[in-house]
């Protein structure tokens, strides 16, 4: 399998913070942004993954990660010209992902929980047999998403992207798993009214052809959008309030990399002396003695 963090678009919502430096570069407590969605596809087993950006932001990407090596991942980038939608996505990473299925993570989305890794192993068993799995779940407002209608067996009867009278409280969040016919889905659709590629239109085809299924995070579970300043607040404060009461890090890439045999005890060694001055690095520290 292989996995897209989509980390352009334009960020206008947090203008001017986002004039000069993408959003997902901007820190969440203790780490950029696209820590966060980058962990759910290392959680996931995922070690192909392909950055998507804007040609302004890009380099920048390449500057944090290089090619993924250091965290035992093979980490590459793709140009998106213009933010002309989620599902464009899965177009521009036609030759990256090549014969494979796909996880496809928005770079400004937080996922939070116990049995993450579990749900994201059954989601990934579902593309072998051709179906999408998108994960729904319960928000206040959810008019500012794609809303999901369920039946009582959690089937879906309905998305729709952002609408006046939603049909539930179920928001799609930004995580979705998909078999290789997503690329060729993504080619059939047409822009919406405004103007995008809607992921949501690749969904409700795999609805159609009866292949969709959607796995509810609970109540017990926290995801999180950073992309108002709001938003952004309220994550980084969730973040350090986990981690200051429980002395583990959301989104340590190190540490999932390493609990996955993927990297050695030497090059977090050589990490946690390259943040020493903080308690990203004193973590790291940590991790080794233990
Ligand atoms: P959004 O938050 O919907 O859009 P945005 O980032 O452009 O922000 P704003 O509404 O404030 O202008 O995007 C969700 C995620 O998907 C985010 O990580 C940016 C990314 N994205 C792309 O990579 N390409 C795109 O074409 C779009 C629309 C979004």
């Amino acid at each position: 399998m292989k996995g897209i963090i989509l980390a352009g678009g334009s960020g206008t919502r947090l203008y001017p913070s986002t004039l000069a430096l993408c959003k997902q570069l901007l820190p969440v407590y203790d780490k950029p942004m696209i820590y966060y969605p980058l962990s759910v596809l290392m959680l996931a087993k995922i070690r192909e993954v392909l950055i998507i950006s804007t040609p302004k932001d890009i380099s920048k990407f390449e500057t944090l990660f290089a090619n993924g090596k250091w965290l035992g991942m093979e980490i590459d980038y793709c140009v998106q010209d213009k933010p002309e939608g989620l599902a464009q996505g899965l177009i521009l990473a036609e030759s990256f992902i090549d014969s494979d299925t796909i996880c496809l993570i928005l770079g400004d989305n937080i996922f939070y929980g116990q049995g993450l890794s579990p749900m994201l192993e059954s989601a990934k068993q579902n593309t072998t047999e051709g179906f999408a799995t998108i994960f729904s779940y319960h928000v206040k407002n959810p008019k500012a998403f794609g809303v999901v209608e369920m039946d009582s067996k959690g089937n879906v009867l309905s998305i729709e992207e952002k609408p006046n009278e939603p049909k539930s409280n179920y928001a799609a969040t930004g995580l979705y798993f998909y078999d290789n016919s997503a690329i060729h889905i993504a080619k059939d659709i047409s822009p919406s009214a405004r103007g995008e590629l809607e992921i949501t239109d690749v969904n409700l085809a795999y609805l159609k052809q009866n292949r969709l299924k959607a796995q509810n995070l609970g109540r017990g579970f926290t995801w999180l959008d950073t992309g108002t300043h709001d938003s952004l607040i309220e994550a980084g404060s969730f973040v350090q309030t986990i981690e200051l009461r429980q002395g583990y890090k959301i989104a340590c890439l190190e540490e999932i990399a390493l609990n996955n045999g993927w990297i050695s005890e030497d090059i977090v060694a050589q990490r946690a002396t390259l943040l020493s001055k903080n308690s990203y690095g004193e973590y790291l520290t940590q991790l080794l003695q233990k």
